[in-house]
């Protein structure tokens, strides 16, 4: 079988306001990714700023943390063979009016300020932010069934 990977995804504020995000969920879970973490919370400005610390300085930057602080949020792991491109692919262009339609951006998203969900784009950002938001106790690794249908 493949090599594993996590990743770290959001479902942003305005997933959670809209009602989208068991939708986001189940799109990943359909795709064959596997949950191994996965809980609800509100982001502290601090929290933001740890995870947001890239884009510090950048001119949306405030809109951001406002944004990404409006509310609680669903925070999940998805695992699984390249988990972080898949995930990646599966949520569409940063810009949803550049998301093709059929990537959860593009089919729920017009601005990019309101982009519903955040993934991990690369194995050292998916390495920080998932310890960032889940003590290692807060994970599980697991079987499932399904899996041997899913991965060759
Ligand atoms: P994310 O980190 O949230 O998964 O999104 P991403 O990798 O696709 O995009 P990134 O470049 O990391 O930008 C982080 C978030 O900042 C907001 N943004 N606004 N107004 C703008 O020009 C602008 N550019 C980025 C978006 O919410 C984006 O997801
Ligand atoms: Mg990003």
């Amino acid at each position: 079988m493949a090599e594993q990977e996590r990743t770290l995804v959001i479902a942003k504020p305005d997933a959670m306001q809209r009602g989208l995000a068991g939708e986001i969920l189940a799109r990943l879970e359909r795709r064959g990714l596997r949950i191994e973490g996965l809980k609800l919370l509100q982001i502290d400005r601090a929290l933001a700023e740890r995870h947001y610390a890239e884009h510090q300085g950048k001119p949306f930057y405030e809109g951001l943390v406002s944004y990404i602080t409006a509310c609680p949020v669903v925070v999940a792991v998805f695992a699984g063979p390249n988990a972080i491109a898949a995930v990646r692919s599966t949520i569409g262009a940063t810009n949803p009016s550049n998301a093709a339609p059929g990537t959860i951006r593009g089919d729920f998203g017009l601005e990019v300020g309101r982009n519903l969900i955040h993934a991990s784009d690369g194995p050292e950002s998916a390495r920080r932010e998932v310890g960032l938001f889940f003590a290692r106790d807060e994970l599980a690794t697991y079987d499932r069934a399904i899996d041997q249908w899913i991965r060759e």
